[in-house]
C-alpha cells in the first residue's frame, strides 16, 4: 500500500495568485462585514449587496492564475497514485486554482465561487458571468434566487462524510495556508490526532492551531509546498 495524505488548504495558498485571504491585515473580513456579505440573513436583507460582493470576487478570479504550490500538489497526487497511494485534497477556498494548477477530485467544502445555485430550489450550474437577480432559475423559474455555490456562515459545510471517511484512511494530514479559526475545518487536526494520524502545518507563520501539529514548516506557500512535494516523493 502507497502512502494516503489528506491535504487541507485555505486562502493563503491562493494568496500568492493574487487573490486575498480573510484574517490578514489586509483582508477581506477586514474590508467587509461578514454578517453581511456572507450569511443567509445578510442575503436576504440585501441580495444586491452580496451578489456585488460575489461579482467582484469572480472578476478577481478570472484574472488570477495557479501558482507553484497548486502545481505542486497536482504532482504529488499523480505521483502518489502511480504508487498505489492516495492523495485526497479537500479545500476550504472557493476558486479553482487547484483544478486549473492540474488537480482533479478537489473536496471543495465550502463551495465553488464558479458555480450558481438557485436559494430557491437548490439547483447548481457552472457560471462565471456576474450574478443578476433578474435571471430565472433554470429548474424551477423562480427570480431572484441566484446565489454563488459558496457555504455561509451559519449554513452545513459540504461532503463532510467523505471527509470524515478520508481522515480515518489517511497516515499523514497536512494543513496549508489556513489559519485554523474556522470550524469545522478548524478541527481536522484534532480529529487527526485521536486517530493516531501524524499532522503538519504548512504556513507563513504559526496559526491559531500551530501546537496541535507533530511538524511545522513556515514560509510562502509557493517555495514551502514544492519543497514539501519534492520531499514527500524521495522519501515515500
Ligand atoms: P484565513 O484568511 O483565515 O487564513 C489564511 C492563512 O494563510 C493565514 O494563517 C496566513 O498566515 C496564511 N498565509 C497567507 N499568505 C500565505 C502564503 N503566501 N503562504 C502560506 N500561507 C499564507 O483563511 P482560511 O483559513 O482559509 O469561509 O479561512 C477559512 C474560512 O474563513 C474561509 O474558507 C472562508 C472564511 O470566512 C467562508 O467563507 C465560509
Amino acid at each position: 500500500m502507497g502512502l494516503n495524505i489528506f491535504v487541507l488548504t485555505g486562502a493563503g495558498i491562493s494568496s500568492e495568485s493574487g487573490l486575498g485571504t480573510f484574517r490578514d491585515a489586509s483582508g477581506i473580513w477586514t474590508q467587509y462585514d461578514l454578517s453581511e456579505v456572507a450569511t443567509p440573513e445578510g442575503f436576504a436583507r440585501d441580495p444586491a449587496k452580496v451578489r456585488a460582493f460575489y461579482n467582484a470576487r469572480r472578476a478577481n478570479l478570472a484574472k488570477a492564475g495557479p501558482n507553484p504550490a497548486h502545481v505542486a500538489l497536482a504532482r504529488l497526487r499523480r505521483d502518489l497514485a502511480a504508487r498505489g497511494g492516495r492523495l485526497f485534497l479537500c479545500t476550504q477556498n472557493v476558486d479553482d486554482l487547484h483544478e486549473q494548477g492540474g488537480g482533479a477530485d478537489v473536496v471543495h467544502m465550502h463551495g465553488e465561487l464558479t458555480v450558481t445555485r438557485c436559494h430557491g430550489c437548490g439547483a447548481t450550474w457552472p457560471d462565471r458571468e456576474a450574478l443578476s437577480g433578474e435571471t430565472p432559475c433554470a429548474a424551477c423559474g423562480a427570480v431572484g434566487t441566484a446565489r454563488p455555490h459558496v457555504v455561509w456562515f451559519g449554513e452545513t459545510p459540504l461532503r463532510m462524510d467523505e471527509i470524515e471517511e478520508a481522515l480515518e484512511e489517511a497516515d499523514l494530514f497536512v494543513a496549508i495556508g489556513t489559519s485554523g479559526s474556522v470550524y469545522p475545518a478548524a478541527g481536522f487536526v484534532s480529529r487527526a490526532r485521536r486517530l493516531g494520524i501524524r499532522t503538519c502545518e504548512i504556513n507563513l507563520a504559526p496559526s491559531d492551531n500551530a501546537r496541535a501539529f507533530d511538524e511545522r514548516r513556515y514560509g510562502p506557500a509557493t517555495e514551502v509546498v514544492p519543497a514539501w512535494v519534492d520531499e514527500v516523493l524521495r522519501d515515500g
